[in-house]
């Protein structure tokens, strides 16, 4: 596998720069890459009119969204009902009028404060007033038969409620900083009306695309039926996504990601991949065992000659930071791929809470071939 050095590429895997884009910015998730990325790599590959690509943790849609720009097909899989929600929201084919005035109809509503019964992690991050709004609010939005309005609003509620909210995000933990805090009603009216003028604005190019829940160690998809990969699995000794947007999940009334769905969860048999993690912390285990799993499936949806991009981390954990770059690469070659290139386009120091370094970690781009 060939080891190049790009840092100048590095952005590309932020979601930094779509932060002002229409629609890519709904959502705000810091694991999430760029548009930039999915445009760079489709028109290095020459992909086209007809192709499917298939992003198997597709997070908040920004693989499908890209490729709704393009006109290429696309499928996207995850198993986060708050992300997949917020990328239904971002990739629905809408009537800009209809949604238009179905949005200043719902809020010409009288919300009525409700009595609220919320637990304390919600009630820590919201003054009682805003969550007697948001509860309020959240009950009309559910009295709705149109799924996709439903979800519209749900989606801008949830944006809106964060705004109004003393939560701030550090990794999976959300710590409380009071702050003044704008009205809960001004700024839902803010940010629904700023996703309708998304919507106007958008310029998609008619294709398929979807995302649907399904774990990418069995994906739902026949044999050889997929012209490209273009992914970001989760990081190794992050297991946040369980915990990150439980608030969102409240405000949204929605189930969170059952444990054993997440890469890298559980115990089994993990005699396909020991040799090669042999070496690593034991916690690493099961996530190359179920990496190993996913590029298994890969290998089998992908035709041949397909090109495949993933965006990956080496992990670091209290012991120091373990190899995930050059690990997903053997462990392609094992499944049967051609694994062509690693391009290394960020480095971080790996630290202990108290900021010890502890070594350096790369973030790459693995290149592979069907
Ligand atoms: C790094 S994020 C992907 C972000 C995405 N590229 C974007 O731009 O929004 C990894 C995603 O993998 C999802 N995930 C975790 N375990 C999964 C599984 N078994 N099958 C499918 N998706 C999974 C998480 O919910 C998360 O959304």
């Amino acid at each position: 596998m060939k080891v190049t050095e790009k840092l100048w590429l590095g952005k590309l895997t932020t979601p930094l720069p779509d932060r002002h884009l229409p629609i890519y910015s709904w959502f705000e998730m810091k694991e999430a890459f760029s548009r930039g990325l999915v445009l760079l790599l489709a028109d290095t590959w020459g992909l086209g009119e007809s192709d499917l690509v298939l992003d198997p943790f597709c997070g908040t849609g920004t693989t499908p969204l890209a490729c709704r720009e393009l006109g290429l097909d696309c499928i996207g899989y995850d198993v986060h009902p708050v992300l997949l929600l917020a990328a239904r929201v971002k990739l629905r084919d809408y009537d800009a009028a209809k949604l238009k005035e179905q949005v200043e109809k719902f809020l010409k509503d009288k919300f009525e404060r409700q009595e609220v019964d919320a637990p304390g992690f919600v009630t820590r991050v919201f003054p009682r007033a805003v969550l007697e709004e948001v509860v309020s609010v959240r009950q009309r939005i559910f009295e709705m038969d149109d799924e996709a309005i439903r979800e519209f609003l749900l989606l801008g509620l949830a944006i809106a409620a964060m705004r109004c909210s003393w939560a701030h995000k550090d990794g999976a933990a959300i710590k409380v900083v009071r702050r003044p805090i704008p009205p809960l009603l001004r700024e839902l009216g803010r940010q629904l009306r700023r996703m309708c003028g998304d919507i106007e604005r958008f310029r998609a190019k008619g294709s398929r695309v979807r995302v649907e829940f399904c774990d990418a160690r069995r994906m739902n998809l026949p044999d050889a039926s997929v012209d490209a990969v273009i992914t970001s699995p989760p990081y190794l000794g992050k297991n946040e996504y369980f915990s990150a947007y439980r608030l969102e999940q409240w405000i949204m009334g929605i189930e969170g990601p059952r444990p054993s769905d997440l890469i890298g969860s559980g115990e089994s048999d993990f005699s396909e991949v020991a040799d090669l993690v042999g070496e690593k912390p034991r916690e690493s285990l099961s996530y190359f065992r179920d990496l190993f799993e996913v590029i298994k499936e890969i290998k089998r949806v992908c035709r041949a000659g397909a090109n495949i991009c993933l965006v990956v981390s080496d992990g670091c954990l209290p012991g120091g930071p373990v190899d995930v770059c050059q690990t997903l690469g053997e462990l392609a070659e094992r499944a049967g791929l051609r694994a062509k290139s690693l391009v290394i386009v960020n480095k971080r120091y790996c630290t202990t809470p108290s900021r010890k370094k502890l070594g350096i970690t790369k973030e790459g781009l693995l290149i592979w071939n069907r």
